[in-house]
C-alpha cells in the first residue's frame, strides 16, 4: 500500500495458539495483515478465512465489516491516529498499527460501544504483539474515543477552502491522485458530484447477479426479497446473505449491473453492413440498422474474457441470436474459468470456443468478427467498493504501462473486426488515461473507425454521458453500478485496407 507505513516492514512472526476468543476481530486483523504484508486481496482471502474458521451469521458480518471498513477508511483513520499518538505511525510495529486502525474504525464508524472497541483492541494487541503494547494501544484508542468522526475531521482534515483535495482525501479516505483523476473523469459535473462519487466508493455494494439469457427467466430464479436490476433485464440484487447456493444451481452468477450493460451494449450496437468475412473491400453504405439475422450468423469475440462474467452473458445472447462466440484470455487459468461459466448452458444455435491467447498476437484472422469486446486490464479504480485495498495499492505511475497495453489491445480488437462491425472498448475505471485518452489514441492509430453514440445504445439508462458525450460512463453514485466506461467503435472501410 503506497504511502502507508505498514508496507515498509514485515511484522514479527507470531504463532497464536488455540482458538482466539474474539474470532471475528482476529479474522479481520489477519486480513489486514495479509493485505499489507503479502499483497493479499481482501475479497478473496476473507471468504476463505470465514469458511475455514466456521464464521457465519453475525460473526461473519462483523469480520467483514471490520476488515473492509478498516481497509477503506485507512486514510481517515491514520490522520486521526496520528493526532492521538505520541509516536509516529511509521515507527510502530505493523501489528500494532493494524490493531489501532481496527479500533479506530470501530470507534468512529460502527455501533460497537467505546468500551468494547477499546477493550477488545487491547486484547487483540496482546495476542498479536505481546503484553508490552497494551498500555499504548489503550491510551491511543481512549484518545480517539473522545470525539466522533465529524469532530475529528474538523481537527485533522485540511480546510476545504484552501486545500479541497487534501480535505477530500482525509474526509473520504483516498489518495490525492485518485481524487484528481475522478475530477477529470467527471468534468464539469465534478463541482456538484465529486464528493458523492468518492463517498459511493466507500460503500459496500449489494450482491448483484445475472441469470443466463435463454435460460430460466429472472422471475423464476430470483430468491425471495431480491430486487430486479434497474436496467439489465437479466440482473437482480440480493437482499443480503450468501449467493453460493444460487451460484451452484448454475442459473445465476454474480455480476455487477454495469458489467451486464457493457455486454448488452456490444450485442445491441448497430452493425453497418452484412459480413464480408476475410475480404476487406471498398466502402459500402455504412448507414442502416443491424440486419435482423445475417445469413451465416454473426461471429463475436471477447478478447480479454477471463474470468468470464461478460462472456457468460454474451454466450447466452449469442446462443439466442444464432451467433458464435470466441472467448479468449492471455492467462490459461483464466481461460479455464471462462469455460466453467459456460458449463451446463446449452449451445443450441451457437458454437462457442474458449482460447488462451494474447490479444496482441491474435489467434484469429483479421476482420474475422462482427462484434468484438475488449474489456481491457485496467487499474480497477471503478470497482473500489468491491476491492477495499485497491485505492492504496495502485499508483499513478501504473497508468502509462496500462495505457500502452490498452492501446495495443484496442488496435488488435479493431483489426479483428470486419468493416461495418463494432468494437466495444470497456474498462472498469473512469480514469481518462485509461478511457477516452486510449480511445482517442486508438482512433489516430487506425484510420476508418467511427465512434457510435454509446449512451444512445443504452438509452434506457439515464446520465450516461461523460465529458465526451459519445462515450458512456456508469458511476456508483449515479447508477449504483461499478464505474464502467463503454466506447462503441465501428469499422468503416474507406479505401482498401491490406492485411498480411
Ligand atoms: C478486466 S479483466 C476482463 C474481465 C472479463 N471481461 C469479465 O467480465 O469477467 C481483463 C482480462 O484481460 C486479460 N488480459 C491481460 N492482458 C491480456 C492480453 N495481452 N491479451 C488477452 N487478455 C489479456 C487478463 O487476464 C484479465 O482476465
Amino acid at each position: 500500500m503506497p504511502g502507508h507505513p505498514d508496507t515498509r516492514r514485515r511484522p514479527p512472526a507470531r504463532r497464536v495458539r488455540g482458538r482466539p476468543a474474539d474470532l471475528p476481530r482476529r479474522t479481520a486483523y489477519d486480513v489486514l495483515a495479509a493485505v499489507a504484508d503479502r499483497g493479499a486481496y481482501a475479497n478473496l482471502l476473507l471468504p476463505k478465512l470465514l469458511t475455514e474458521r466456521s464464521l457465519t451469521g453475525r460473526d461473519a458480518a462483523l469480520a467483514t465489516e471490520l476488515a473492509y471498513g478498516t481497509l477503506r477508511g485507512l486514510g481517515t483513520y491514520d490522520a486521526v491516529l496520528k493526532a492521538c499518538s505520541d509516536r509516529p505511525l511509521d515507527k510502530l510495529d505493523p501489528p500494532v498499527l493494524h490493531v489501532l486502525r481496527l479500533g479506530a474504525h470501530q470507534l468512529l464508524a460502527t455501533r460497537v460501544s467505546d468500551h468494547a472497541a477499546v477493550a477488545t483492541s487491547v486484547d487483540l494487541a496482546k495476542a498479536v504483539a505481546g503484553p508490552r503494547v497494551s498500555g499504548y494501544v489503550n491510551a491511543v484508542l481512549r484518545r480517539v474515543s473522545t470525539r466522533n468522526l465529524d469532530q475529528w475531521l474538523a481537527i485533522v482534515a485540511p480546510a476545504r477552502e484552501s486545500d479541497p483535495d487534501g480535505y477530500l482525501a482525509v474526509r473520504y479516505s483516498y489518495p490525492r491522485w485518485i481524487i484528481g483523476a475522478y475530477r477529470d473523469a467527471l468534468g464539469e459535473a465534478a463541482g456538484s458530484e465529486l464528493a458523492a462519487a468518492l463517498a459511493a466508493g466507500d460503500e459496500r455494494p449489494r450482491v448483484t447477479m445475472a441469470v443466463y439469457p435463454g435460460g430460466p427467466a429472472r422471475d423464476e430464479v430470483m430468491p425471495e426479497g431480491a430486487e430486479p436490476s434497474r436496467w439489465s433485464p437479466y440482473g437482480f440484487t440480493l437482499p443480503g446473505g450468501d449467493p453460493s447456493a444460487l451460484i451452484a444451481t448454475g442459473m445465476a452468477a454474480v455480476q455487477d449491473e454495469g458489467s451486464q450493460l457493457a455486454a448488452l451494449a456490444l450485442a445491441r450496437a448497430p452493425l453497418a453492413n452484412a459480413p464480408t468475412r476475410g475480404v476487406v473491400g471498398e466502402a459500402e453504405t455504412l448507414v442502416g440498422a443491424r440486419p435482423a439475422r445475417v445469413p451465416d450468423g454473426e461471429r463475436w469475440l471477447d478478447m480479454c474474457a477471463g474470468p468470464g462474467g461478460k462472456a457468460r452473458l454474451l454466450h447466452g445472447l449469442a446462443s439466442t441470436a444464432g451467433a458464435r462466440l470466441v472467448a479468449s484470455d492471455v492467462h490459461p487459468h483464466r481461460a479455464a474459468l471462462i469455460q466453467g461459466t459456460f458449463a451446463g448452458h446449452g449451445t443450441s444455435g451457437a458454437a462457442s470456443a474458449v482460447l488462451a491467447a494474447d490479444g496482441r498476437c491474435p489467434a484469429w484472422r483479421a476482420a474475422e468478427f462482427d462484434r468484438v469486446l475488449v474489456d481491457v486490464p485496467c487499474s480497477g479504480l471503478g470497482a473500489l467498493r468491491r476491492r477495499p485495498e485497491a485505492r492504496w495499492r495502485k499508483s499513478e505511475s501504473d497508468l502509462p504501462a496500462l495505457a500502452e497495453l490498452q492501446r495495443a489491445l484496442l488496435r488488435s480488437a479493431l483489426e479483428a473486426c470486419r468493416p461495418g462491425g463494432v468494437v466495444a472498448y470497456v474498462t472498469c475505471s473512469p480514469v481518462p488515461a485509461e478511457t477516452r485518452d486510449v480511445v482517442n489514441a486508438g482512433l489516430s492509430d487506425m484510420p476508418g473507425v467511427e465512434v457510435l453514440d454509446a449512451p444512445a445504445v443504452l438509452s434506457e439508462v439515464p446520465d450516461l454521458r461523460s465529458p465526451d458525450p459519445r462515450f458512456a460512463q456508469l458511476w456508483p453514485h449515479r447508477h449504483g453500478t461499478d464505474a464502467i466506461f463503454i466506447a462503441l467503435l465501428r469499422r468503416v472501410n474507406r479505401g482498401r485496407v491490406e492485411y498480411d
